[in-house]
């Protein structure tokens, strides 16, 4: 028994080398950690248990049966983060550049349908150099086996994608469809043609990092959700996202020891500047309203005019999206509805509720925006919210204008308590724009032009540029003191936490994609 006992553990020792020592220096030369150092780094301690580490290819073109490897240059397994279970597979770039053959798909397979059977979260950490070239085809369908999974298990486990080294080709896809990439900067890169055949198509020179960095993900095409400075930085993110999110969709969010304390909010009578076309920032107004330092930023970088994130009220979960007059008045656009569309299915997925701040001057207008879709892309935000079951719940800081105004969860699409403070002004449109339509007859016929519209802009700002209007209708709930903020939305957010809402039977919608 020995004998076998001893090279049970000999086959151990070799498959913790994955490609040797030369490659692991190298990929320790490049700044880059290995596969099994970030899955030590991401669990908590002693709790990685691996599946499938003896499994080798059965290639045998171009000489590839005299190099195997054990593991097939994935690491894949399951352990805990703060004591909740998770899944994970780690490609080892030192087993063939971590490029997906066919057994290495099976054993990224394997642990999807394990974390969907069993309802825990999938955490991909990806750095390969795609399709395994040696093998052609079967390769190919590995591939498109995992993007199969990744759809059929969204809405049902979440999934997190770290891209810590090469992603291209159609191996984008698999992070594509889950719900948050991460990326981190310098080391990682993400693109489905590279510079050569960019450079071969249209003529154009650009560098990886330029083509498909980090930075360019986060703030030019805002496919990565995160980018961070260090491998460890990326790993720690990941863990605290975990933080935010249930194992899966029949559960809820982790709820952390909340005490109550004086919960006024004196800073945020002063928030709101007196002219009302003076910007102000947002993330100061949600500073105030959470759980101190509990807000966690999704697409910081991306489609500014409008925040997205997790935070903590009483300890509980929720998401928020805000409008940031900070950065181009709050406008909605193409970029910031995509954004905002996508993150409120995903907590509508995951039982978060839904916490929305609007301060909206309308949608951007102009042909760059009504050319690339505005009429398609905010679509996809009222569907979004209208679909949204959550609690839901809204405060109108200031504006709140034109279909802007319905889009941004108002109560006729369902959301279950409407706030507005003091400062909020609610009309189809800004006080000059309307008096310049409607009494555009009184003002050319007036003798003092100027005058007149001066007038009819007032009139029209004390009818329509506050909350009343909508309070007596019912649309808000309740006008409320800024200070009182925090206070109201514990309350509303307990009030809410057992909420039931179904939508219509049906196989499945159709959002304006
Ligand atoms: C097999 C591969 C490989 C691959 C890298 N290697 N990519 N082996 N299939 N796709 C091997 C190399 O032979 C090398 O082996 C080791 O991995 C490290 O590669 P290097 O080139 O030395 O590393 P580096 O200089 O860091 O460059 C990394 C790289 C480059 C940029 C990823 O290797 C590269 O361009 N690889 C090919 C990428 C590619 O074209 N993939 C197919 C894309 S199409 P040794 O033995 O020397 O250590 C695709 C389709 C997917 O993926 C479709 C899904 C729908």
């Amino acid at each position: 028994m020995n004998d076998k006992i001893s090279e049970l553990q000999q086959k151990k020792n070799k498959a913790l080398e994955g490609g040797g020592l030369k490659r692991i220096d190298s990929q320790h030369k490049k700044g880059k950690l290995t596969a099994r150092e970030r899955i030590h780094f991401l669990l908590d301690e002693n709790t990685f248990e691996e599946v499938g580490m003896l499994v080798t290819h059965r290639a045998t073109d171009f000489g590839l049966e005299h190099e195997v490897y054990l593991g097939d240059g994935v690491v894949t397994g399951y352990g805990k983060i703060d004591g909740r279970l998770v899944y994970i597979f780690s490609q080892d770039f030192t087993v063939f550049g971590g490029s997906l053959s066919e057994t290495h798909a099976e054993k990224i397979c394997k642990i999807m349908d394990l974390a969907m059977k069993n309802g825990a979260p999938l955490i991909g950490l990806n750095d390969s150099g795609g399709a395994r070239i040696q093998e052609g085809v079967v390769s190919l369908g590995g591939y498109a086996d995992i993007f199969y999974r990744n759809t059929l298990a969204s809405g049902v486990v979440p999934q997190i994608s770290a891209i810590m080294g090469p992603c291209a080709g159609g191996a984008v896809y698999s992070p594509a469809i889950t719900d948050f990439i991460m990326m981190v900067e310098h080391t990682s890169y993400m693109f489905v043609t590279g510079p050569n055949v960019v450079k071969t198509v249209t003529h154009e020179e650009v560098s990886s990092e330029e083509l498909g960095g980090a930075g360019t993900h986060a703030s030019k095409s805002g496919v990565t959700h995160f980018t961070y400075a260090t491998e460890l930085d990326c790993l720690r993110g990941i863990r605290q996202l975990i933080t935010y999110i249930p194992q899966n969709c029949e559960d809820d969010p982790l709820a952390f020891r909340y005490s109550a304390s004086d919960e006024l909010r004196p800073a945020l009578n002063q928030i709101i500047p007196e002219n009302p076309n003076q910007p102000y920032d947002m993330r100061e107004v949600i500073e105030q309203i959470v759980d101190e330092g509990s807000f966690f930023e999704v697409h910081k970088a991306y489609a500014e005019n409008i925040l997205v994130g997790f935070s903590r009220i009483a300890g509980r979960s929720i998401g928020i999206v805000a409008n940031q007059p900070a950065v181009l008045a709050g406008v909605l656009d193409i970029k910031s509805s995509g954004k905002a569309a996508r993150f409120v299915r995903f907590c509508d997925s995951f039982n978060i509720p839904l916490l929305v701040l609007e301060d909206v001057p309308g949608f951007m207008p102009g042909t760059d925006q009504e050319w690339n879709g505005i009429i398609n892309n905010g679509a996809k935000l009222l569907y979004a919210f209208c679909e949204a079951t959550v609690p839901r719940v809204t405060v109108i800081t200031r504006k709140a204008y034109g279909g802007a105004y319905d889009v941004m969860n108002s109560k006729h699409i369902g959301c279950d308590m409407n706030f507005a403070w003091p400062s909020a002004e609610i009309a189809v449109m800004g006080s000059k724009g309307a008096a310049e339509i409607i009494f555009k007859k009184e003002i050319a016929e007036a003798k003092d032009q100027e005058k007149m519209l001066q007038a009819k802009i007032n009139e029209y700002t004390e009818t329509f540029a506050n909350p009343y209007k909508a309070a007596a209708r019912g649309f808000i709930d309740e006008v409320i003191v800024p200070d009182q903020t925090r206070i109201k939305l514990i309350r509303a957010f307990d009030m809410l936490k057992n909420k039931v809402s179904y939508m219509p039977r049906k196989k499945h919608g159709n959002i304006p994609l």
